[in-house]
């Protein structure tokens, strides 16, 4: 069962961050989980948010801003905001990356740079697996590239999920914690797909979750797994 790192080790360190990446290297993660949103200046950028408000002394959309507008703001008072490419440098293949598109806008750019990786920097496609809510995204991803894992993320809609992830021949499916249960979870893996729940963080939860054979686990406490 893999242990997979959301954003890093939330737990631990502030999310997205180099900091919390290495983190869940130390941890010895089997994948690190990222979000990630385009600046104005087409750099993809690993953030959470739509905006700067909640994470940084910055205010405003990611998205208005350039690169060099975003790298004045810092989070917790110390770390500037990484770049897409920064933390796949940081992580050099150490583990795989779930990258998460957060808008429709990055998936091009984020397809470009992982095919990149894979012909210029010896990096497999198995070193990444791309998920978004935003589906459409997802069907950009394989329509651009054949190659891609795709994870198809849902928070309340299972059997959707895997009717679009047959359409878009997801490798896995990435669903809120609390709509799987073991037989759901053999029934979807049935059908050829991996099951990656979120955000498992509590022992009781991820006691059960491994219970039901999952493929692996997207928790902000990779130690626990
Ligand atoms: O990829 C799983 C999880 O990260 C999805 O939700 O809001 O934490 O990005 P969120
Ligand atoms: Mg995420």
């Amino acid at each position: 069962m893999l242990k997979i790192g959301h954003r890093g080790a939330k737990g631990y360190e502030i999310e997205n961050t180099v900091i919390s990446f290495q983190k869940a290297l130390d941890m010895h993660v089997d994948g690190i989980e990222l979000d990630v949103h385009l600046s104005a200046d087409n750099e993809i950028m690993v953030f959470h948010d739509d905006t700067l408000d909640r994470l940084t002394n910055g205010k405003g959309l990611i998205s208005s801003l350039t690169l060099l507008e975003l790298k004045r703001f810092l989070i917790n008072a110390q770390e500037t905001i990484p770049t897409l490419r920064e933390i796949l440098n940081l992580i050099d293949k150490k583990c795989y990356v779930n990258i998460e598109l957060k808008s429709y806008e990055v998936t091009d750019p984020a397809v470009t740079l992982i095919e990149e990786y894979v012909k210029n920097k010896n990096w497999k496609y198995d070193d990444f697996l791309v998920s978004s809510f935003d589906w459409n995204a997802l069907q950009q991803v394989r329509f651009l590239n054949d190659e891609i894992h795709i994870g198809v993320l849902t928070e309340n809609n299972l059997d959707l999920a895997l009717a679009f992830a047959k359409f878009v021949q997801a490798k896995s499916i990435h669903p809120h914690f609390l709509l799987l249960t073991k037989e759901n979870t053999a029934q979807i893996q049935a059908k050829g797909l991996q099951v990656f729940p979120w955000t498992v963080n509590e022992i009781e939860d991820i006691e059960t979750i491994k219970s039901y054979n999952v493929n692996g686990i997207i928790t902000d406490f990779p130690d626990r797994i």
